[in-house]
């Protein structure tokens, strides 16, 4: 059985006194959710993270940062480490989000490498994957599926994939509104499956988490979380606000337990 997890992609959103004031506002809602089908997840931005660490501090809630880079420590400026992200109580960290792979030249080579640098570190990766509007419209989803999820993970042993996440999130349902109905998300996350069935087999794949990430909302939650592939959420614009996180995180919970 696969354990629900719904993460909230803060983005560059939220000062650290707004990011207090949600984190707070996000304990009071879920301190009655029931962790052991369904875990939550806050990924503010760097600035945010020990800040909401501390708030969320002895509750059900836990703390994802939103990138990082695959070095311990040295002169890379502007750049954070897993060893920092583990410091300000990070125990997931977002990669190959679609949005620094379009603005921040991040590729299936800088994902593996960063994927190998959370791990070492016991961050758990969630790896973001999917296709552009262009690439479904010509037919080319499942190739693009294939080339994210096999070189994204490239060369990881059975016990590093075991501690993998997956993100299903197709750029044209981002920040659009536009949703990928629940069948597209199904037979995108079903393939993915299989891919990951042919790397280390049908029992790890089974056991796999897939997020389906796109234009979620408390109103189409209940239909995405009831498909049997579909494992959880990251969501964007409605993880900004208390009302909205904290319904879709009841919402699953209610499908999945
Ligand atoms: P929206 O939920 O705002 O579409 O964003 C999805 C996303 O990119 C989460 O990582």
């Amino acid at each position: 059985m696969r354990r629900t997890i719904i993460a909230g992609n803060w983005k560059m959103y939220k000062t650290i006194g707004e990011a207090i004031e949600l984190a707070n506002g996000l304990k009071r809602e879920l301190f009655e959710l029931d962790t052991q089908h369904i875990e939550a997840v806050l990924c503010p931005p760097y600035t945010a993270l020990s800040e909401v660490a501390e708030v969320i501090s002895n509750s059900n809630i836990q703390l994802g940062a939103q990138d990082v880079y695959w070095q311990d420590e040295g002169a890379f400026t502007g750049e954070v480490s897993p060893k920092m992200l583990k410091d300000c109580g990070c125990n997931f960290v977002i990669i190959g989000h679609s949005e620094r792979r379009q603005y921040f030249s991040e590729t299936n080579e800088t994902v593996n490498k960063k994927v190998k640098a959370a791990l070492k570190h016991g961050l758990f990766p969630i790896v973001c994957v999917g296709e552009t509007l262009e690439e479904r419209e010509v037919g080319r989803t499942f190739a693009v599926l294939d080339d994210h999820v096999i070189n994204g993970l490239k060369d990881l042993d059975k016990d590093e994939f075991s501690r993998v996440i997956i993100a299903y999130e197709p750029v044209w349902a981002i920040g659009t509104g536009k949703t990928a109905t629940p069948q597209q998300a199904q037979e995108a996350h079903m393939y993915i499956r299989g891919v990951l069935a042919k790397m280390y087999g049908a029992e790890l794949a089974q056991a796999c988490r897939i997020q389906y990430g796109g234009s979620v909302k408390p109103e189409n939650t209940k239909e995405l979380m009831s498909e049997p592939d579909v494992d959880g959420a990251l969501v964007g614009g409605a993880s900004l606000n208390v009302t909205s996180f904290a319904t879709i995180l009841k919402t699953a919970a209610q499908v999945k337990k």
